[in-house]
């Protein structure tokens, strides 16, 4: 292992079909006022919003209420919900969704008592937080970001047609997070996929970068076999409680910053795929999946040796008497059969991207220097038009 790392993470979990017991346990640690942010509405119709709001009043806390928070949270969402954490002084945000609301959640804790414009400040701009912090908690009801435990907060800008992620540090993290793995029985066959494609995603995006022997891959590996195992079963029934709460745990361990010790880790795939988002609003992981393929091809050479071993490690093929270039293509080729097979987007056409798009998704595209090759604006306009 090459790399210098400090590796720290401050968020509590609660795993398990009775985890939201322990969130009165929690409430305890805060004052009286909580936001409580959620989605469009999934929560009120599975009763998880009774639930926690029935805790919540129990625990004597006065609610704010911030519903509505949309999938790919908006920069104007983020202004109307630091204006309302800051009127109602609040003490804890809690988050009730997915990696929206949780992201959300991160974006207003930061940004309440923000001075500046918090989408110049932290998102144009990457600057750290100076300003008080409010905490956030979360109980996550959708499987795939890892924003259940990490300080990731994405923001789309619309006007700008731009979607940033900013990292904040640990005092941004959630500070607990309830998963209980029956929450995501109800989300949509599509939501799940695209989820279980995040994973997967988050996990290649550390594992292919660097050339040395590092821990971190051989976890990435295990990770990646556990959900490949579990999504296939996840797909043909998803109220199987051992599939999703895998599939639950694997993703909270893709993106918590473990498996990235160490690493230079790539990204790339995830900056074309937010330029993607951030022009057609398309589902997050989708957006992934759709121009996969075609990337990984594309930087394939530079790191032949990870890509063969992520072939016979994590899909299992025999190496005999094949070249390492061979083999590599073998593995990429599982990786597209499985895509299919558990039916995620193949291409951005399917998400409404045009070819008259394509000039400003690339705009749109940061281009990162931690993976096998750094592309250059027309490579990510070839990219994209293979995704077509
Ligand atoms: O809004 P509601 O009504 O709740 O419906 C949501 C939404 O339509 C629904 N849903 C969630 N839980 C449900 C449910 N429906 C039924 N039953 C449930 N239990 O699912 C839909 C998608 O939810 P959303 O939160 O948007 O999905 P996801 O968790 O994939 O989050 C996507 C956002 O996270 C960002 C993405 O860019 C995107 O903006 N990411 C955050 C990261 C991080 N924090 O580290 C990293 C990721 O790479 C990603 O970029
Ligand atoms: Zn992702």
């Amino acid at each position: 292992m090459q790399g210098n790392f400090i590796y720290s993470n401050p968020t509590k979990l609660y795993f398990g079909d009775e985890s939201l017991k322990y969130l009165s346990d929690e409430l305890k640690k805060y004052g009286p006022t909580v936001m409580l942010c959620y989605g469009g509405g999934s929560i009120k119709r599975n009763g998880i919003y009774d639930a926690v709001t029935g805790i919540l009043r129990e625990a004597g806390k006065t609610i704010v209420e911030d519903g509505g928070v949309m999938s790919n949270p908006t920069v104007e969402k983020l202004y109307e919900g630091a204006r309302m954490a800051r009127e109602n002084n609040v003490d804890l945000i809690l988050a009730v969704g997915g990696g929206s609301t949780i992201d959300y959640a991160k974006g207003v804790s930061a940004s309440a008592w923000c001075d500046e414009d918090p989408w110049t400040k932290y998102y144009l701009e990457q600057g750290d937080p100076t300003c008080r912090i409010i905490p956030v908690g979360s109980v996550l009801t959708m499987v795939g970001t890892g924003s259940e435990m990490n300080g990731g907060s994405v923001i789309s800008n619309h006007a700008q047609g731009l979607k940033i992620g900013k990292v904040f540090g640990e005092e941004v993290y959630p500070k607990f997070t309830i998963l209980n793995p029956k929450y995501t029985f109800t989300v949509p066959q599509y939501q799940m996929v695209a989820g279980i494609f995040d994973i997967m995603s988050h996990i290649m995006e550390q594992y292919f970068s660097d050339s040395d022997d590092n821990t971190s891959d051989y976890i990435a590996e295990g990770l990646m076999r556990s959900l490949i195992h579990a999504s296939r079963i996840a797909v043909k029934n998803p109220q199987d409680y051992e599939a999703r709460s895998n599939i639950m745990w694997t993703a909270t361990w893709a993106l918590n910053t473990l498996i990235g010790c160490g690493k230079h880790q790539d990204w790339e795939v995830h900056m074309i795929g937010q330029a993607v988002g951030a022009i057609t609003n398309a589902t997050h992981g989708m957006t992934l999946s759709a121009v996969s393929i075609p990337y990984y091809r594309h930087v394939m050479a530079g790191g032949l040796p990870k890509f063969a071993r992520f072939a016979s490690s994590v899909w299992g093929i025999n190496g005999e008497g094949k070249t390492e270039r061979q083999l590599a293509d073998e593995g990429l080729v599982a990786l597209e059969a499985w895509m299919r097979e558990i039916g995620v987007v193949m291409n951005i056409t399917e998400l409404g991207a045009t070819e008259e798009m394509l000039p400003k998704i690339a705009d749109g595209t940061f281009l990162l220097t931690g993976g096998y090759k750094v592309l250059t604006r027309e490579e990510v306009i070839e990219i994209l038009k293979e995704s077509m």
